[in-house]
């Protein structure tokens, strides 16, 4: 281990969806005195730091990335007691907290929204947003052809005649980043958590947040549900002057000593993405282009090559990451054939096209393949028990505003989101005494953590063994070299002595030398079979 490598460089982050995660008062929603009892869990995986999504006070239109109070906890997560308790209990275990920063957008509860909607057109209130005049002829149409990435315009009327700007839901106003009191305020935001007891924060959207002045017409489809703009001075996503601001908060994490700053930004490729993290800026940027790479040993070696090349050029690693709330989970995602298109299939795609054998294999295989790599990682909870995705969820239970705002179309995000299973039986396996928000299916309890503890072999036992024999093998280091290795497999060097091999092929290859410290799967023959990844030392 080098002394001068921060622990965010290499580090592994939980990311814990807090409304699934454990529920403490039996309300059927997670919250914080559910989280805290389930330290002991987080801790025994050995990662560094959770991360926990939204948790303010809000009406929930998104999840909570529709904030209402910044400095305040929704009522049914908890306090503002309970995350300060969170963030010292946390610690004594040795694990950080970051927080979910929502810039680009408030909820229309919050209270500078409801005073802009109190005062007139051109008031310091409406500037705080974008509202502005429509067009046509009594200015009824749209201001422009934005499209909101959950589905219909990015814009919606108020009395008045004014529009004003939601890249996401109505509920989710656009805050105007040219505007020094909306700086300003972030600023504060900050501080608060830093110094209530946060180490940092995953930043939402970072690629929103300033819009094109003038707001001129996009002039092509932006109907993706996290878009990822593939041009140049796109007006709403990836703007160069955001990076300021990004500086501005940079000096303020810098402050506080092993804070940091990651930054949610889909983008089309690593050059774009190595922006984020020039020094001075984000110290870490999620890889979801790793995340979308398909189950080949050429593409996915070529998705990691660009990754570590890009970002060694502004002197920084990659964060990879397989899972988060907003895709559908890996082990279902790598069950499907690869020209399926996962969202569709979701809501309503052959069934019999799912091979969730190989699904969860794969699923195994990646992430001892990601926890090999240089760079952090970032694992999002239930994937260290192999949860696949709920995609038959009913429509009745369905919460994501994506499903009403692209006309049923889109299923959403739910099916990632379900409550986790913490024991084989009972009302919502463990999860709470009260339910769950949203349905577990039948079977889920054979996938809990009481089912998984202790069993040689297991998804969670296996995360376990990847996480420390990273930290024993791998910390404090970014060298990768690459080996060639026939058959259609990925094989690298790490540190001193280790070689991660993942074969992506059909048929079994032979296993390298060396002691096996990790494997996805069984080895039977001395063969690495298809869709397995080992790691041996020499
Ligand atoms: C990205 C978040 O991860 C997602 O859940 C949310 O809907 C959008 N940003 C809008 O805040």
């Amino acid at each position: 281990m080098v002394s001068n490598y921060p622990w965010w460089r290499d580090g592994v982050v939980y990311q814990v969806y807090l409304r699934s995660f454990a529920d403490g008062n039996g309300d059927g929603t997670g919250d914080i005195p559910g989280l805290i009892s389930r330290l002991p869990y987080i801790a025994s995986l050995g990662v560094d730091a959770i991360w926990v999504n939204p948790w303010y006070t809000s009406p929930l239109n998104d999840g909570g990335y529709d904030v209402a109070d910044y400095r305040n906890i929704h009522e049914s997560f908890g306090t503002l007691e309970d995350a300060k308790l969170l963030f010292t209990e946390a610690r004594d275990k040795g694990l950080r907290v970051l927080v979910d920063l929502v810039p680009n957008h408030t909820s229309s509860e919050h209270p500078w929204f409801r005073a802009a909607l109190d005062s007139p057109p051109g008031s310091l209130e409406r500037g705080r947003y974008h509202f502005v005049p429509g067009r046509g002829g009594g200015g009824v149409e749209p201001p422009n052809d934005w499209k909101s990435v959950f589905g219909g315009p990015a814009w919606t009327r108020v009395a008045d005649g004014q529009w004003y700007l939601h890249l996401f839901d109505v509920t989710q106003p656009d805050l105007n980043w040219s505007n020094r009191e909306v700086r300003a305020e972030f600023i504060e935001i900050l501080r608060f958590w830093l110094d209530l007891g946060a180490s940092g924060f995953r930043v939402d959207v970072a690629h929103a947040l300033v819009k094109k002045e003038g707001y001129p017409d996009v002039g092509e489809d932006t109907e993706e549900l996290l878009a990822t703009p593939d041009r140049e001075d796109h007006p709403t996503w990836d703007r160069p002057e955001l990076h300021e601001i990004v500086q501005e908060w940079r000096s303020v994490v810098d402050e506080y000593p092993d804070a940091v700053m990651i930054a949610e930004a889909w983008l089309p490729n690593w050059s774009r993405l190595a922006e984020y993290m020039k020094p001075g800026r984000y110290h870490q940027a999620f890889d979801f282009l790793f995340l979308r790479s398909p189950w080949q040993p050429s593409a996915m070696r070529q998705t990691i090559v660009e990754a570590l090349q890009a970002s060694a050029t502004v002197g920084a690693v990659p964060t990879w990451v397989l899972s988060n709330h907003d895709v559908v989970r890996h082990a279902t995602r790598y069950g499907l054939p690869p020209d399926v298109r996962v969202r569709n299939w979701v809501l309503d795609g052959d069934r019999s096209l799912l091979d969730p054998e190989t699904g969860l294999r794969r699923a195994r295989a990646a992430a001892v393949l990601m926890l090999a790599l240089p760079g952090s990682a970032y694992l999002y909870q239930g994937e260290e028990l192999g949860l696949p995705e709920v995609y038959d969820l009913p429509e009745a239970v369905l919460d994501d505003p994506v499903w009403e705002r692209s006309g049923r179309k889109e299923k959403g995000r739910d099916g990632c989101r379900v409550p986790i299973p913490w024991k084989t039986t009972g009302p919502s396996f463990g999860f709470g005494d009260g339910g769950s928000w949203l349905p577990q299916p039948r079977g889920w309890g054979e996938l809990s953590v009481e089912s998984q503890e202790g069993v040689p072999g297991s998804t969670l036992e296996l995360y376990r063994r990847a996480v420390a024999a990273r930290a024993r093998h791998l910390e404090g280091d970014d060298h990768l070299e690459w080996q060639t290795v026939e058959g259609d497999v990925l094989a690298f060097r790490r540190g001193d002595d280790v070689m991660c091999l993942v074969n992506m092929g059909v048929t079994p290859v032979p296993r390298p030398e060396g002691k096996v410290v990790l494997a996805s799967g069984p080895l039977p023959d001395d063969l690495v079979p298809p869709d397995t990844a080992i790691w041996v030392v020499n």
